[in-house]
């Protein structure tokens, strides 16, 4: 017999479901033809994640920034452009002398918002990405002794343009673990360029885009993640998966326990984004690259196969390697454990 509980929960989940979907549908009248990227920033948000978007310039990263925030009733959004000179106070904010009150204000910076966008991420000088990345990782700036805790929900997503080396300083690969998750979007398929065309004609989409969430609806969306199910063996493969890209060749330093949870998050953020109230094998292999591989310092040997082959066909050739030290359970794996909702 069911319990007196579970209707409530799969209605927490039914409401998380649509909460997501319009979300994901009101961001795609502007964004054509990325509709997986798309869903990762929006499990991102579910999951208080942050997200690192790489991709060539002109292919929507800084559109889809902005069609977030404009999607979010009352969220307050702002654009950081990171230069070489950005202090990191012009992030944090300051403390100024009031001179008729006679005494010091803290004056917030951009990071004080619910949507930040930091572009160009790479062209800012390492101290005030270091401000950048703690505040980000953990939801709170210190500036002259006081911390401040950032406006909730917050979401930081930072771009990156991995063909401009010249004037930029390169993240530091062991602080890369903050983001969540990282994604490109990529160009478009020539039928979606055809209808970006047609749209712009007068005007750019994002001036009628119009909010459809609520910030109290993200607060739902959250409970709705932790309410999905993941059977016991999927749990335990997520751990021997993450292991596994400590111990494969070719990596320096495998991703780390942080690695681990975000991987659990995602993957129950990414099945309620599909309808479902428990987590699937598949989620796990289809996140595992957007969610570990930038967490994962690789050898220089790797890095030469990578130049010659390409990047995904090295991503591909790793992940291989890390499922074969931790197989995908098997249905039999699952007899044991209780049947999903
Ligand atoms: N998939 C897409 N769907 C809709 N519009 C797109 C898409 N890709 C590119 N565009 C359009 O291309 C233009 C450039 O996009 P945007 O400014 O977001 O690029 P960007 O990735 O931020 O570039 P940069 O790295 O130079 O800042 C915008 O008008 C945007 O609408
Ligand atoms: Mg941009």
């Amino acid at each position: 017999m069911e319990t007196g509980a579970a209707p409530l929960e799969a209605s927490i989940l039914g409401r998380a479901t649509e909460i997501a979907e319009r979300l994901v549908a009101n961001i795609e009248t502007v964004v054509h033809g990325k509709s997986e990227e798309i869903r990762l920033v929006v499990a991102a948000l579910a999951c208080g994640g942050h997200v690192l978007l790489e991709d060539v310039p002109g292919t929507a990263k800084t559109v889809l920034a902005r069609a977030m925030a404009q999607s979010i009733k009352g969220a307050t959004a702002t654009r950081i452009q990171c230069t070489p000179d950005l202090q990191p106070t012009d992030v944090t904010g300051l403390s100024v002398y009031n001179q008729k009150e006679r005494e010091f204000e803290f004056r917030p910076g951009p990071i004080f918002a619910n949507v930040v966008l930091v572009d160009e991420i790479n062209r800012a000088m390492p101290k005030t990405q270091s401000s950048l990345l703690e505040s980000m990782a953990e939801n709170q700036v210190t500036v002259d002794g006081v911390t401040r805790l950032l406006p909730q929900p917050f979401l930081l997503l930072a771009t990156e343009n991995p063909i401009e080396y010249e004037g930029t300083f390169p993240l530091p690969e062991a602080q890369l673990d903050r983001f969540f998750l990282r994604t490109a979007l990529g160009y478009p398929h020539a039928d979606d360029e055809l209808k970006i065309l047609n749209e712009q004609r007068h005007s750019h989409p994002l001036g009628h885009l119009r909010p459809v969430i609520t910030l109290e609806e993200i607060d739902e969306l959250r409970v709705g993640v932790q309410e999905v199910y993941v059977a016991p063996v999927i749990q335990r493969w997520i751990v021997d998966l993450v292991r596994a890209t400590r111990e494969v060749e070719d990596v320096s330093i495998g991703a780390s326990v942080r690695g681990s949870l975000a991987l659990e998050r995602a993957v129950r953020a990414w099945a309620l984004l599909h309808g479902r109230s428990y987590v699937v094998p598949e989620d796990v292999e289809r996140l595992f690259d957007s969610v570990l591989v930038h967490r994962v310092v690789f050898r220089p040997a790797f890095l030469a196969e990578a130049r010659k082959v390409g990047w995904e066909a090295a991503v591909d050739m790793f992940r291989e390697r890390c499922l074969a030290l931790a197989p995908r359970p098997q249905p039999q794996d699952f007899e044991l454990t209780v049947l999903p909702r």
